[in-house]
């Protein structure tokens, strides 16, 4: 692995190695304080972003590296129009390591065919979102202890939500997973994951409009935000904005282990009740987009704690 664009370009193998090097991470962090002393991670975000960025940023800082970037397109030199291969090769001279979030599909990809460096694609519009799916796999793994024998739900913005389409993706190759899809029929997920995805490796899934009538099975449950900004017209946002609002009433019929998992920025999808309820992690989620980041940043940088 020298990029991280799709999450299929990890394997099982890479998956497992991660999340155990987070693990060791946040158990013995003093271990890893120097490992990538004189190295310099680029954040280029073109799109906005809070937990990612700012998730990486202290990635590199507790691995003993810097940070240097930028957080919206308008103060880069994007909105003089450079390309995405120049910007890419210029910032290759100053770096070491590369996390793109860029508003077009495709956009992290392209700059890796122009630079030596690792690039990490930190959400490419709607389409990926891989660093956001480690953190989903390890919040899974440490919360249920297994990433396979489960049913999850998907909640909300199926058709734009990048974190949805991408922890499908991961997770299409673990065993004996039950997918349920709740959304309304505007936003289920897109056709190319049913047949590339879903068809192709003969799992089977089901779709719904009612979150109540399968919350008893859930085990899992995956929240996302209607995504205003990927919309065509403000009126279909404002329609569908609403549509799933997790509270205490929807979660009485829910398993008392269910794990409530949701990438952030909530809006109003969950309500601040449920926050104070053990079944909700997306807060412990948010730490550990830390740890896995720091396992990938080390990862692609080919640095390891034993040499230090
Ligand atoms: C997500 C994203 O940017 O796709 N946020 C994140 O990275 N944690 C989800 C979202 O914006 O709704």
């Amino acid at each position: 692995m020298r990029h991280l664009i799709d999450p299929m370009d990890l394997s099982v193998e890479d998956i497992d190695r991660l999340l155990d090097r987070a693990d060791d991470i946040s158990n013995y962090p003093q271990k890893y304080q120097e490992v990538c002393k004189y190295k310099k991670l680029a954040t280029l975000f073109f799109e906005p972003s809070t937990r990612t960025r700012l998730s990486f940023e202290a990635a590199m800082l507790e691995l003993g590296g810097s940070v240097l970037g930028f957080s919206s397109a308008d103060s880069s030199s994007a909105a003089k129009g450079e390309s995405i291969a120049d910007t890419a090769r210029t910032v290759a001279c100053y770096a070491d390591i590369i996390a793109m979030r860029h508003p077009k599909e495709g956009a992290p990809y392209v700059a890796s065919q122009f630079v030596d460096i690792p690039i990490i694609n930190a959400g490419d519009g709607g389409h990926n979102h891989p660093t956001q799916t480690l953190t989903d796999l390890l919040t899974i793994r440490r919360e249920k202890g297994r990433l396979d024998n489960f049913t999850i739900g998907f909640c909300g913005d199926l058709k734009f939500g990048r974190t949805v389409h991408s922890l499908i993706k991961a997770l299409s190759r673990y065993e004996n997973i039950n997918y349920v899809m709740i959304s309304p029929e505007e936003l289920q997920i897109p056709e190319y994951l049913k047949k590339d995805v879903f068809e192709r490796k003969g799992i089977s899934f089901r779709e719904v409009e009612r979150m109540e009538e399968v919350m008893p099975e859930l085990d899992i449950i995956y929240m996302t935000r209607v995504q205003r900004e990927r919309f065509f017209n403000e009126a279909d946002y404002v329609r569908l904005k609403d549509s799933y609002i997790l509270d205490l009433d929807k979660l009485k019929n829910a398993k008392e282990d269910l794990s409530i998992l949701h990438p952030l920025p909530r809006v109003n999808e969950i309500s601040v009740k449920v926050d104070s309820d053990p079944r909700a992690c997306y807060f412990r989620q948010a730490l550990n987009g830390k740890h896995v980041r720091m396992a990938l940043i080390m990862d692609l940088l080919g640095v390891s704690a034993d040499e230090y």
